[in-house]
C-alpha cells in the first residue's frame, strides 16, 4: 500500500500526531472492544505521549481498553534514563489516572537480551491470540527513524532484513544489538511491525533531512536503509514528518 506521507509545521508535530493516534484509537474502538498500541522508543515522540497524557485528549482515549506495548527496548533495567519503558513512564504512564491501559513491557531483568525477546514473544502471542508461524496484528505501531535509517533497533544490515520481509518464517521479537555504541536491545521484528493495522512513521528535526529524503526517495529496499522496508507494510503506512525533515524532499521543495 502506498504510504501517505504528511509534512507538519515543526511547532504543530506533536499535537498533529496526538490528534491523529486519539482518532485512530477511536476508529479501532468502534469496530471492536480493544486496541494495541505499539509504542516507539527515541526522543521524537516524547512530546506526542505528553500530548496524550494531558487534556484534552487524556479523557477522549479510553485508557482501560488500551493495550500498550513496546516497539523496542534498551537492554537496561526499566527505571534507568536510557530504558524506553522509563521514557513512557515518565511522559504518559505516570501522568494517566484509573482505569490505566494494559501494559506490556519487555522484562529486562531477565538474564540476557535473547531471553527478553524469546519472553515478549510469548507474552505478544499470548495477548494478542498468535497463532504458531503467524504474526500478530496490532492496530496502531508508532515508529521513530534513525540518521542510518533504523527504526525500533532493526538497525542497517541486521539478519532480520530482508528483500521481502515475508517470504521467509520471522520471529515475532528478537535480540539485536546498537552497532553505535555495542548496547543490547530487544526489538519486534520487520515482519511484526508491517503485520499492524496502522504504522505511523514519526520524524521530526533537520538532522532527519537526508535520511527521510533518502527512503521516500529512494526506491528500492536496501539493507543499508532499514526503512527502506517500510513500504512493505500490510495496513496503512503514514509518516508523519515535520518540516525540517521534510526540507530535501523534493515534493517540499516545491
Ligand atoms: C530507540 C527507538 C529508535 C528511535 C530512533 C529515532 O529505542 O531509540 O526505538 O528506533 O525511534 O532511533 O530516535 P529519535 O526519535 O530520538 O530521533
Amino acid at each position: 500500500m502506498e504510504p501517505v506521507i504528511e509534512i507538519v509545521e515543526a511547532r504543530l508535530h506533536a499535537p498533529t500526531v496526538a490528534d491523529e493516534i486519539v482518532a485512530s484509537i477511536s476508529d479501532t474502538l468502534a469496530e471492536k472492544d480493544r486496541c494495541s498500541l505499539v509504542l516507539s522508543g527515541g526522543s521524537t515522540p516524547a512530546a506526542i505521549y505528553r500530548n496524550l497524557s494531558r487534556p484534552p485528549r487524556v479523557a477522549e482515549i479510553e485508557w482501560d481498553k488500551i493495550a500498550l506495548y513496546w516497539g523496542d527496548e534498551r537492554w537496561v533495567a526499566k527505571d534507568n534514563n536510557l530504558s524506553n519503558y522509563h521514557m513512557v513512564d515518565e511522559t504518559l504512564l505516570h501522568n494517566l489516572s484509573d482505569p490505566l491501559p494494559q501494559c506490556f513491557s519487555v522484562d529486562t531483568s531477565l538474564e540476557s537480551a535473547e531471553a527478553g525477546a524469546l519472553d515478549y514473544e510469548r507474552v505478544i502471542s499470548a495477548e494478542e491470540g498468535v497463532a504458531a508461524g503467524e504474526y500478530p496484528k496490532f492496530d496502531i505501531v508508532l515508529l521513530g527513524v534513525g540518521e542510518d535509517g533504523h527504526f525500533a533497533s532493526v538497525f542497517p544490515h541486521s539478519s532480520h532484513l530482508a528483500a521481502d520481509p515475508f517470504a521467509q518464517p520471522a520471529p515475532i521479537c528478537f535480540a539485536a544489538e546498537n552497532p553505535d555504541d555495542g548496547t543490547r536491545r530487544v526489538s519486534l521484528s520487520p515482519a511484526a511491525i508491517l503485520s499492524a493495522q496502522r504504522i505511523f512513521v514519526l520524524v521530526k528535526g533537520s538532522g532527519k533531512s537526508e535520511i527521510v529524503r533518502k527512503v521516500l526517495e529512494g526506491g528500492e529496499f536496501t539493507p543499508d536503509i532499514p526503512a527502506s522496508i517500510l513500504h512493505f507494510a500490510r495496513g496503512r503506512l503514514r509518516w508523519f514528518i515535520d518540516s525540517e525533515a521534510a526540507q530535501k524532499l523534493a515534493q517540499f521543495r516545491g
